[in-house]
């Protein structure tokens, strides 16, 4: 047997071709594990004698096939009558890309052992396998070879990085749905998880989350939520993501007490917008009740960016409702629009009333009504054009209200709080 110069040979595929060439026809060297030490596990794992089972990198390891002897690390291995062919798994498609120890393998077993192929392949792409059709993948040392070009463990270069989660996600696309992965491996376990992982895209990779708001299930992607608001972030210091966490599924789902359907919808369709739609309800809210259902819970989750946006998407809505703007100011802590707002409701024509109460709370209409009957009026001299007047075709007599700073104070530093009295001066 040739061994490399260098330990990196071991990935490439120049170095098996050469190796597989110089040894005899009939030679078998099982890296690691022969299938005697791990039958066990193997039995374990594959109920299924019937199984489709891949091997990749088969090399020309005695695994996948029957009686004789097989040589480990410590030797000729005596006891080979549980080789895997023999122990009734006889669908084994065998690949490896050395066009050399396929042929060899291939010309050994066909005869003998038809069911089980031998193609060249590359494990990195797997060109020509089925999506979906294998229900066992094994690999057995042959990541750990494309692995042997990092002389840094802990900090392998790109190309190793790219191989490997390549084979990952090429295994994943031709296993079955319930599909199983066997890697055996000379490394240690935490080099070696992190590729077992195919790679999440920062962006687009999303964890759902499954709440039930009401009688409605709603389920989102997390990332968003926990991003935008701290309640949520903290949700996300628990399992989230794990199998069984709450809000992992539709039986198990986050319950949000107390908390509207249509609030939180509108909430989902500022976080999560659909700008190329059909249909204008999946747009952005669009409506002020929709809008207040978003400065309500963005208030309540602290989603500050996202409050701040149903203000900016609020004010043209309520330029001319005073009453709205200063009822919703009070409820969602928007202090900015409570000076203008009582303003105009203390200088309006139509006096403080029921509605005003049910909407302000009786002291703030109270003290609404006080500021309005102590307010000074004056006649303020307009310069109306001639033209206007014409225009209008009335005579006007320029009035305007003005209500006393002290009186109009009072009043917000009763409705404001503590923190925003600095608003007034
Ligand atoms: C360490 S040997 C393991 C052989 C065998 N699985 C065993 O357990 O004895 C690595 C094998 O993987 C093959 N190999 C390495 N990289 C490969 C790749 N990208 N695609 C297919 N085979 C590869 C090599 O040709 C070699 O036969």
């Amino acid at each position: 047997m040739s061994l490399p110069h260098k330990n990196e040979e071991y990935g490439t595929e120049a170095y098996w071709d050469t190796r597989y060439e110089q040894e005899a026809d009939d030679t078998s060297f099982d890296w690691f594990k022969t299938y005697a030490d791990v039958a066990d596990y193997i039995r374990r794992l594959i109920p299924s004698k019937d199984a489709r089972i891949l091997m990749l990198g088969c090399g020309n390891s005695k695994f996948s096939e029957d009686v004789g002897l097989s040589f480990g690390y410590g030797g000729p291995v005596a006891n080979t009558t549980d080789q895997m062919w023999e122990d009734g798994y006889k669908c084994i498609v065998n690949v490896d890309y050395s066009p050399i120890v396929i042929e060899k393998m291939s010309n050994r077993h066909k005869d003998r052992r038809p069911e089980m192929t031998w193609e060249v392949k590359d494990v990195r792409t797997l060109d020509g396998l089925d999506s979906s059709s294998f229900d066992i993948a094994i690999d057995k040392g042959t990541m750990d070879a494309m692995m042997t070009s990092s002389p840094d463990v802990w900090d392998p270069p790109e190309q190793v990085i790219k191989d490997c989660t390549a084979e990952v996600s090429q295994v994943l696309r031709v296993l079955k749905q319930d599909g199983i992965f066997i890697y055996i491996t000379f490394g240690q376990p935490h080099f070696r998880k992190q590729y077992l992982t195919v790679q999440h895209h920062e962006h687009f990779y999303f964890t759902l989350v499954t709440f039930l708001v009401e009688d409605c299930l709603f389920r989102v992607p997390y990332h968003a939520l926990a991003s935008q608001s701290d309640v949520f972030r903290d949700l996300a210091l628990l399992p989230v993501a794990a199998h069984k966490a709450e809000g992992h599924s539709d039986t198990d789902p986050i319950v949000l007490e107390g908390i509207k359907k249509e609030d939180f919808q509108s909430l989902m369709k500022v976080l999560y917008p659909m700008p190329v739609t059909r249909l204008p309800s999946d747009g952005l809210p669009a409506t002020i009740e929709e809008w207040t259902s978003v400065l309500k819970l963005s208030k309540m989750w602290g989603f500050n960016c996202i409050h701040e946006f149903a203000i900016k998407q609020l004010e043209p809505m309520l330029a001319e409702r005073p009453l709205d703007k200063v009822a919703l100011a009070q409820d969602y802590g928007v202090t900015r629009w409570l000076l203008p707002g009582l303003l105009e409701l203390a200088t309006r024509a139509e006096p403080v009333g029921s509605e005003d109460v049910q909407r302000l709370g009786l002291d703030t209409a109270l003290k609404l009504a006080d500021v309005r009957e102590s307010r000074q009026t004056t006649t303020v001299p307009v310069n109306w054009s001639r033209t206007s007047r014409s225009v209008l075709g009335f005579d006007y007599q320029a009035e305007t209200t003005v209500v006393t700073a002290s009186g109009l104070g009072a009043l917000l530093h009763a409705i404001l709080p503590t923190e925003s009295a600095t608003y007034l001066n």
